[in-house]
C-alpha cells in the first residue's frame, strides 16, 4: 500500500499521509491540508470523512460484520447479558465474573433518582414526547450529581459517573412513561437485574403484580445489546462535538438523545411500525406506498430501509428479525404487521429500484414488532434506542476526552452569500 497520496492543485503537488486500520480501513490524513494548500474540503453529511481514531466498534457495510471490541455481534447477543456488552464496550474488555458482580451491584445501587427530580416529571405536559422528557431529565442530572470522578474508579477507565447514568437512565425512562400514563412510579427493586428492573417499573402496578416472562427479558436484552454501540453515526457524532467543547458528559448524552430522536435515525423504529400501521389500515396497498417511496417528488420513505453504511443486510436486522419471530411465538402473539413487514421486504428484496440502490431492512425494520409484543408503547420505542446506546455513548465520549489530539469539533464552509455591501440606513430601505 502506498503510505502517501499525492494532490495536484495550481500546478503545485502535495503529498499527504494515508493512514491503515487493524482491519484495513484507508484513510487519507488532511488534518494539516489548509494549512499546506489553503483549501478545504467539502462533505456535507460527512459522507467520506473519518472525524476521529476509534478502537470500540467496527463495521464493515459492505460484507454486514459488526464488532465492539473486536468480538462479533452475534456471538455477544446469544451470549451476554446486556450489562457485560456495556462493560466490554466502556472498558475494552468482557468482564471476570468478579468485575461483572461488582458492575451489577452498582447498577443497583445507582437506580434511585433524586427525589426532588421527580417533581420535574409532574411539569411535563401530558402528552409530552417520552425523547424529549428524556434529553431533559439526562441534562439535569448535572444539577443533582455534579461530581465527575468523586470517588476511586473501581472499574479502571470508567468513572462513577458512567455507572450512574447508565443505571440512572432506565429509571428515568420508566418514571417518564409511568408519568405519560398517570400512574404512580415503581421504584429500583434491588434483587432484578438490570433488564428486568426496568420492566418491572415500566410494567408493575399496585394490586397487578408484573410477572417478567424470561422470553420477554430474554428479548429486551438482545434488543439493547444490538444497539450499544455503531461507531460514529448522527447521535454519537453529536456527543463527541458536543464534548469537544468541554461540555459535561450529561450534557453531552442529553444532545445525543435528542440527535437519535429524528425519523432518519433512531425515531425510524416509531416511524416504521407507523408505517405498516398505515399500510395495514389502506387494505395492504403496498404498490402505493412502495410508489410514493420511488417518487422524487414525494418526502414519503420507505421507514427502517437503507443505510449509510450498510450496503447489504444490516447484521442487526437479521438477529432482531429471528428474535422477533420467537418472541412472537413464544408469547403467543398475532401481530398482522409482522404479516406487513414481512410481505413488504419481499416486495422490496425483488424491486430494482431497491435492489440498486443497496437498500436492505435497517436495525429498526423488525425491533418495534418486539417492542410492541411486549408491550412498549410506540412512543417510547426510540427511548429504547437511546437506552440500549448509552454505553456507545459513554465509551465515545470518554475515548475523546482522553485523545491527545482532540481538538474543538469546529468545520469549514464553503461561503456562497454576499461579499461585504454598503450598509442601508433605515429611511432608505425598499
Ligand atoms: N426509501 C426510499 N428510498 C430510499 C430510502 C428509503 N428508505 N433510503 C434511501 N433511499 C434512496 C434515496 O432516495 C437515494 O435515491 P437516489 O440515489 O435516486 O437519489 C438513495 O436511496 C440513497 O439515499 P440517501 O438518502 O442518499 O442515503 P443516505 O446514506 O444519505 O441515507 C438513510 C441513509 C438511513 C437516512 C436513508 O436510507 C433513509 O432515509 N432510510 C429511512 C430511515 C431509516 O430507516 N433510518 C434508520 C437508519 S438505521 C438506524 C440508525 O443507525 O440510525
Amino acid at each position: 500500500m502506498a503510505d502517501f497520496a499525492k494532490l495536484s492543485i495550481e500546478g503545485q503537488t502535495y503529498t499527504l499521509p494515508i493512514i491503515e486500520g487493524t482491519a484495513g480501513q484507508k484513510a487519507i490524513d488532511i488534518r494539516n491540508l489548509l494549512k499546506e494548500t489553503g483549501y478545504i474540503t467539502l462533505d456535507s453529511g460527512y459522507m467520506n470523512t473519518g472525524s476521529c481514531i476509534s478502537n470500540i466498534t467496527y463495521l464493515d457495510g459492505a460484507k454486514g460484520i459488526l464488532d465492539y471490541r473486536g468480538y462479533a455481534i452475534e456471538d455477544l447477543a446469544d451470549n451476554c447479558f446486556f450489562i457485560e456488552v456495556a462493560y466490554l464496550i466502556l472498558n475494552g474488555e468482557l468482564p471476570n465474573f468478579d468485575q461483572l458482580e461488582q458492575f451489577k451491584r452498582d447498577m443497583r445501587r445507582f437506580a434511585l433518582i433524586h427525589e426532588d427530580m421527580i417533581h420535574f416529571f409532574d411539569h411535563f405536559p401530558p402528552n409530552a414526547s417520552p425523547m424529549s422528557i428524556l434529553s431533559t431529565m439526562v441534562g439535569t442530572l448535572h444539577n443533582f450529581y455534579p461530581e465527575m470522578d468523586e470517588e476511586d474508579d473501581p472499574y479502571g477507565g470508567l468513572t462513577v459517573a458512567t455507572a450512574r447514568l447508565l443505571s440512572k437512565i432506565r429509571t428515568i425512562a420508566a418514571f417518564s412513561y409511568k408519568k405519560s400514563i398517570g400512574h404512580p412510579l415503581v421504584y429500583p427493586n434491588a434483587k432484578l437485574n438490570y433488564v428486568q428492573n426496568f420492566l418491572n417499573m415500566m410494567f408493575d402496578r399496585p394490586n397487578i403484580p408484573y410477572i417478567i416472562k424470561p422470553e420477554v427479558a430474554s428479548a429486551l436484552n438482545k434488543l439493547l445489546i444490538l444497539h450499544a454501540d455503531h461507531e460514529q453515526n448522527c447521535s454519537t457524532s453529536t456527543v463527541r462535538l458536543v464534548g469537544s467543547a468541554g461540555g459535561n458528559l450529561y450534557a453531552s448524552i442529553s444532545a445525543g438523545v435528542n440527535a437519535l430522536w429524528g425519523p432518519l435515525h433512531g425515531g425510524a423504529n416509531q416511524a416504521v411500525v407507523e408505517m405498516l400501521e398505515l399500510i395495514y389500515a389502506d387494505d395492504r396497498d403496498f404498490d402505493k406506498y412502495i410508489r410514493k417511496a420511488k417518487d422524487k417528488n414525494d418526502p414519503f420513505r420507505l421507514s427502517g430501509f437503507g443505510h449509510r453504511v450498510y450496503k447489504t443486510f444490516d447484521p442487526r436486522a437479521k438477529i432482531i428479525k429471528e428474535a422477533c419471530d420467537h418472541v412472537l411465538r413464544a408469547l403467543e402473539v398475532e401481530d398482522p404487521l409482522l404479516d406487513i413487514a414481512r410481505e413488504l421486504e419481499e416486495r422490496v428484496s425483488n424491486d430494482d429500484y431497491f435492489i440498486s440502490r443497496n437498500l436492505y431492512p435497517n436495525v429498526d425494520f423488525y425491533s418495534g414488532i418486539i417492542y410492541r409484543a411486549i408491550g412498549i408503547p410506540t412512543n417510547m420505542f426510540t427511548v429504547m434506542f437511546a437506552l440500549g446506546r448509552i454505553p456507545g455513548w459513554i465509551a465515545q465520549w470518554n475515548e475523546m476526552k482522553q485523545d491527545q489530539d482532540q481538538k474543538i469539533g469546529r468545520p469549514r464552509q464553503v461561503y456562497t452569500g454576499y461579499t461585504r455591501r454598503k450598509f442601508i440606513p433605515m429611511h432608505q430601505r425598499a
